[in-house]
């Protein structure tokens, strides 16, 4: 027999490389806490059905509340020894109550213990996440509140399209982050049921309380099918899944603070607290936070993909490739967490150009919407030769090398003689972009609405 915990039926000792590919606890010990937490609740459970004695659960619970401590202050000894977390939980409680320890595991499983832990797990993580998130989203509107009036350019295909403001912008991102918090709670929501007492794959003879132990770890309900319980990890996948898209909103955010940062375009700028400098180059600023926000989104999407080609070729019910399951998971959401905070400090810390942004705003022709929609108000014509004539208009003002605002009367009746000057009202930024009232549209008005409802709704929640 080995000194495994599993060695009965073993003679001889595993080699190197399996103790190598096998060992988990560099990693898993992470799940210490959960896995605690599971403990107790399944001792409970046992003590309460007459499984153990009430004696034995005493020892148990106390041994496990005095590993609790050592894991809290960091005294407790991981070692590969004992593979994984779980082993060295148990190896550690023998150590500390003796025999009556090997009673924990009486109708319990590696199995569903692991599946139980990542449950826990998950669900910590994401109302962790939940919690930056939503203060991202205040960053967001606190800072849109104030830049509701702050004309720019709006993009589409990176070309000035029509102006904004800043704060239409901003609130963009917070509509974004809010159906990320959205997915995050669907995929805590379906996550929460308890798949402790599943055992290996098939149940068991003795006659635990399920509900229990669910109830005891705040579970929605216990899982319905063993196999399902200890084969799946589609919890992971959902909260991955959400990460990466949460990930993929971020990153977009990151690349237009980087864009935004650039001297061409100077719409806003990084303190010293979010900026770094180069070793050569004494003039530069680099707005490196942004960029590994972009940037770490490969990993966090990469994650998913990961696990998703980990489990897509698992016959039911338990595989041990099924321990591959954690490490990128560990690391997607502990990057998104700092992405999270990372952008969250920008928002905060941007200073804001907003006579750059507005005088951007303008180039570009950007008011050309404006001016095709006064003549379709005003002189009743079809949008389609609206658009036509201001086509010509906006070729006329190329030609000159010239604004829309700086032509004259007579230029423009030159292409339309019915245009009266009353059309100069629309060709600045701020009027066009106070005219965009329309539900959900970027005149200021709106915009002070929608943060405020934010702000309101945010505060809420807390
Ligand atoms: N460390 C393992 C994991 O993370 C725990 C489950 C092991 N189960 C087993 N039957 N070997 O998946």
């Amino acid at each position: 027999m080995t000194s495994k915990i599993w060695g009965g039926r073993f003679q001889s000792a595993t080699d190197a490389v399996l103790e190598a590919i096998n060992v988990s606890i560099d990693f898993d010990k992470r799940l210490g806490p959960q896995d605690i937490r599971g403990s107790l609740a399944h001792v409970a459970m046992l003590a309460a059905r007459g499984i153990v004695s009430q004696d034995d659960a005493a020892k148990i619970t106390q041994g496990l509340e005095q590993i609790k401590t050592e894991i809290d202050s960091e005294t407790f000894v991981f070692s590969r020894d004992y593979e994984d977390i779980h082993m060295n939980v148990e190896t550690r409680l023998a150590a500390l109550i003796g025999p009556a320890a090997g009673r924990l595991h009486t109708a319990r499983s590696r199995n569903d213990q692991v599946a139980t832990d990542f449950r826990l797990y998950i669900r910590d993580t994401i109302d962790a996440l939940d919690a930056q998130l939503a203060d991202l989203q205040l960053a967001l509107a606190e800072r849109a509140l104030a830049e509701a009036d702050s004309v720019m350019p709006g993009f589409t295909h990176l070309q000035s399209a029509q102006p904004v403001t800043l704060g239409h912008h901003l609130l963009a991102y917070a509509e974004m982050i809010g159906r990320d918090r959205g997915r995050l709670q669907d995929a805590r929501k379906r996550g929460n049921e308890c798949p402790l007492g599943a055992a290996a794959l098939a149940g068991t003879s003795f006659p635990i309380d399920r509900h229990m132990t669910a109830q005891a770890l705040a579970f929605d309900r216990p899982t319905a099918n063993s196999l399902d319980s200890v084969s799946d990890r589609d919890f992971v996948l959902e909260t991955l899944s959400a990460a990466a898209i949460c990930a993929t909103h971020l990153s977009r955010f990151a690349e237009e603070i980087v864009l935004w940062t650039t001297p061409q375009f100077a719409f806003i700028s990084l303190s010293d607290k979010f900026t770094t400098g180069s070793s050569i180059m004494p003039q530069k600023r680099n707005p490196d936070a942004a960029e590994l926000v972009r940037g770490k989104s490969g990993r966090i999407i990469g994650a998913l993909t990961a696990l998703l080609i980990v489990m897509k070729g698992l016959p039911l019910a338990y595989s041990k490739d099924m321990q591959e399951d954690k490490e990128g998971a560990f690391d997607s959401l502990d990057n998104l967490a700092l992405c999270i905070a990372a952008i969250a400090g920008m928002v905060r810390d941007m200073r804001v150009n907003r006579e750059r942004m507005k005088s951007a705003a303008g180039a570009g022709y950007a008011t050309a919407t404006d001016l095709a929609d006064w003549l379709v108000r005003r002189l009743n014509m079809p949008f389609r030769e609206a658009h036509h004539v201001t086509g010509r208009v906006v070729a006329l003002a190329e030609g000159r090398g010239v604004g829309l605002e700086a032509l004259t009367l007579a230029d423009l009746h030159s292409v339309e003689p019915r245009i009266t000057d009353e059309v100069f009202g629309v060709l600045g930024v701020e009027n066009s972009v106070a005219s965009r009232t329309s539900y959900g549209g970027a005149a200021p008005e709106n915009v002070r609405k929608a943060a405020q409802s934010w702000l309101d709704c945010l505060k809420a929640q807390r």
